[in-house]
């Protein structure tokens, strides 16, 4: 098996989209007042995890294209909640990619505390040899819902996955902080622009 060729469309796929989303939030801040989009992350998910992966679910080699499906991974981080639901309708109307999965963990969050919308869509690259479609998944999240999954990983990370159950509890509290952090913060936004809008009628 060649892995890098098979890894070098999800390459392409990762810098077309990162260039992409970062576009978009660029347009938003040269001609609105507030950008959806913060910023735009993006990485292959490095070789030893895709087989790692592919070796706990049991996904043999001709089915990993098909059954991984974050080999390309695109984050888009938003300041409020009702952002994310603006880049999904946004990421709904592109011709550029098609949506296959919509997971929205935000409405209803994962046992571990875990908040985001995800995405896998299937995006056409362009090879020497055609065109190729990739799957990608876009997680879409907030400022303190990345905070939050960012720490929860590197604990995993150092627990190897198995976190003490009094961390574990510790943690969804906290997740439950960050949610009412930017439930607040979504209140705040929306006294603010009304305070605004009567401001402007004056
Ligand atoms: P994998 O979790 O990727 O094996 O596949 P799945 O089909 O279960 O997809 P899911 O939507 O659950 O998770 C996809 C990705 O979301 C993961 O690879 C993580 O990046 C992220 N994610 C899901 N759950 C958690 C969580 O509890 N904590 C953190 N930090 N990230 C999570
Ligand atoms: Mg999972």
């Amino acid at each position: 098996m060649d892995w890098e060729a098979f890894l070098a469309p999800y390459a392409q796929a990762v810098e077309e989209l990162k260039i992409k989303f970062r576009g978009v939030r660029k347009q938003f801040n040269h001609e609105t007042s507030h950008s959806p989009i913060e910023f735009v992350t993006g990485r292959v998910k490095p070789l030893a995890s895709i087989l790692e992966k592919a070796d706990e679910k049991h996904i043999s080699y001709d089915r990993i294209e098909k059954d991984i499906q974050d080999i390309a991974g695109i984050r888009v981080v938003c300041q409020f909640v009702d952002d994310i639901y603006r880049v999904v309708d946004m990421v709904r109307e592109r011709n550029d990619l098609q949506i296959i999965i919509e997971k929205d963990y935000i409405k209803k969050n994962k046992d571990s505390g875990y908040r985001s919308f995800h995405l896998i869509i299937e995006y056409p690259v362009q090879t020497i040899r055609g065109e190729k479609k990739v799957l990608a998944e876009i997680q879409i999240r907030t400022l303190a819902m990345n905070f939050w999954a960012i720490n929860e990983h590197s604990l995993n990370y150092k627990y190897k996955g198995k976190i003490p159950t009094d961390v574990k509890e510790r943690l969804k509290g906290a997740a439950e902080a960050a949610f009412r952090l930017d439930e607040e913060m979504s209140k705040i936004k929306k006294e603010v622009q009304e305070a605004q809008r009567i401001f402007h009628r004056k």
